[in-house]
């Protein structure tokens, strides 16, 4: 599988014809991003959850590419609202079963908001609550990736690595909104994955981190190996 990092916590898993893009923000909504919302072109979209940093391009992407969408029922019904044809609504627990692999949702510790009005569209103020924030597994050609989503440490993490061996587990380090470098060393170690991608840091100064500390404290305590990708960069696994 092929991990394509696009800046914050915005990712495309590729295997074979499948392309999944998780969380989409893009150019120029994502001040990290290298690529443009027109220059994706996935199969699929999965949301963690309705803050505007992870689902900023979802409609403007699924609806042009004619992706499949997975999100928590609220953010699914509301992407159905937006026009997004097929779309796939889970609740925390619940697998979607795809020929290519699955997608099941997790906790993730954390709060869930959209926009809801195209005048003023990061204001919360007129937003609608979209239920719980979700953390995700994709298995994708028999790996599996945990995409925490926006959360803080928690120890049930323990408990989802342990139902569902993680391969590779994309972590926020970058506090402030999700847990911290420090936190995310924890995590880490509760997830065992054998590949550590960190995000969530440096998109904006509130999230400014040292990812290179975070490696570095990762490979001394676990024997998980951490890549840092800068936006646009990939990496191989499985
Ligand atoms: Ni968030
Ligand atoms: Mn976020």
């Amino acid at each position: 599988m092929e991990i394509r990092f696009h800046g914050h916590s915005c990712f495309e898993l590729s295997e074979g014809d499948t392309r999944v893009l998780v969380d989409p923000f893009l150019k120029p909504n994502n001040p990290a991003a290298v690529a443009s919302a027109d220059d994706v072109e996935p199969t699929h979209v999965v949301v963690s959850h309705g803050h505007a940093d992870h689902i900023a391009d979802a409609v403007g992407v699924a609806t042009r590419t004619g992706a499949e969408c997975v999100a928590i029922v609220e953010v699914a019904n509301w992407l159905e609202e937006q026009g997004v044809e097929k779309v796939h609504d889970p609740n925390l627990g619940g697998t979607v079963r795809f020929d290519w692999g699955w997608v099941k949702l997790v906790p993730a510790w954390h709060t869930s908001t959209i926009a809801g009005s195209a005048d003023a569209p990061y204001s919360p103020t007129p937003g609608t609550v979209t239920g719980t924030p979700a953390g995700l597994l994709i298995n994708l050609g028999g790996v599996t990736v945990y995409h925490a989503g926006d959360t803080c440490l928690f120890g049930d993490m323990k408990l989802i690595a342990e139902r569902n061996p993680v391969d590779v587990a994309l972590l926020p380090i970058g506090g402030h909104y999700t847990m911290d470098r420090h936190d995310g060393v924890v995590a880490a170690e509760f997830v065992g994955a054998g590949t550590v991608i960190p995000m969530h840091y440096d998109t904006f100064p509130p999230i400014a981190t040292d990812a290179q500390a975070f490696k570095a404290e990762v490979e001394a305590k676990t024997s998980s190996q951490v890549v840092i990708l800068a936006p646009g960069e990939s990496h191989s696994a499985g």
